[in-house]
């Protein structure tokens, strides 16, 4: 539950800042700024602006994913998180930071990001090794997916997912800020920031296999209430 009121005050802050920022009076125009906001190249007070927020100082114990995961930088190529950091996830509380797509940030300034994660996060190492890939091929099935739940899971969420030493991961507003490949992501490179075990510490004590993985994940969306918005890849 911790998470999910995490995300949402996240999603309500970001929108206050959003229609508010930009008629505040007093507020300095940008040549009056040290350093025009799209001029600022350093990846501290890149990360420190724009993402510390969500995912955390330090890039961990934030509400959304640790970007100091060694097993996340290891199965996400830089395309990948290229494409989510420029034009956000639709229907998440994870907002599009390209220009392009209307936020502030240029395409160097995104290129600057992707190196500076993985420079300041990513050391060499083989945590993320035989893990199954960032993208799913082949949909999860849910029946299948509740018995990968009932072994790797309820131990700490609860037989029904609705919590028990840690938070719900079936509740209705969690499950529809996030999207099923973020979903993925937290099963196969964990939560290490938080106490969730990433796919090859498993509860059942073995590795959860590529399969597994995409049938907890197709159990966890089977409760995600319809929405327009819903993701589904
Ligand atoms: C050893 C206990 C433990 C096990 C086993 C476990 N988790 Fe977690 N999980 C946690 C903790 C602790 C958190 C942090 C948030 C909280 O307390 O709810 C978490 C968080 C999560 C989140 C939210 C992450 C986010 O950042 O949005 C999801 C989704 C999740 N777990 C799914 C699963 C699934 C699916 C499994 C089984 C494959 C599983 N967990 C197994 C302890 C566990
Ligand atoms: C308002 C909160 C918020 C801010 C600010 C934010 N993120 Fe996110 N981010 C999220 C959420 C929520 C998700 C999960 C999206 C989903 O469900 O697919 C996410 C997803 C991501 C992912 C993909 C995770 C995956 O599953 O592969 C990356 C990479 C990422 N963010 C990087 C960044 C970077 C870099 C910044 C700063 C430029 C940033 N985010 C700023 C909330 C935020």
């Amino acid at each position: 539950m911790r998470r999910l009121k995490s995300l949402l005050a996240i999603a309500s802050m970001t929108a206050i800042m959003l229609a508010g920022c930009n008629s505040f009076p007093g507020r300095p125009t940008k040549a009056e700024l040290p350093l025009r906001p799209s001029n600022v190249t350093d990846f501290a007070a890149l990360y420190g602006e724009n993402c510390a927020g969500c995912h955390g100082a330090d890039g961990k114990s934030g509400a959304a994913i640790a970007m100091n995961n060694r097993i996340y930088l290891e199965i996400i190529d830089d395309a990948s998180m290229r494409h989510v950091i420029s034009d956000g996830v639709p229907g998440t509380a994870m907002p599009p930071f390209a220009q392009s797509a209307g936020g502030s940030l240029t395409d160097r300034q995104i290129n600057l990001l992707i190196a500076g994660i993985r420079k300041t996060w990513a050391a060499v190492s083989s945590a993320g090794s035989g893990a199954p890939p960032y993208s799913n091929s082949t949909p999860g099935d849910s029946n299948r997916g509740a018995q990968v739940y009932a072994a790797n899971c309820q131990s700490c969420h609860g037989a029904d997912g609705k919590g028990g030493t840690a938070g719900s991961v079936v509740d209705a507003s969690y499950l529809s800020l996030v999207s099923d490949q973020y979903l993925r992501s937290i099963v196969i490179a964990g939560r290490p920031d938080l106490g969730h075990p990433d796919w090859k510490s498993a509860a059942s004590g073995q590795p959860l296999t590529p399969a597994q993985v995409s049938d907890v994940v197709a159990w966890l969306s089977s409760k995600r209430p319809a929405s327009p918005l819903a993701q589904s890849n």
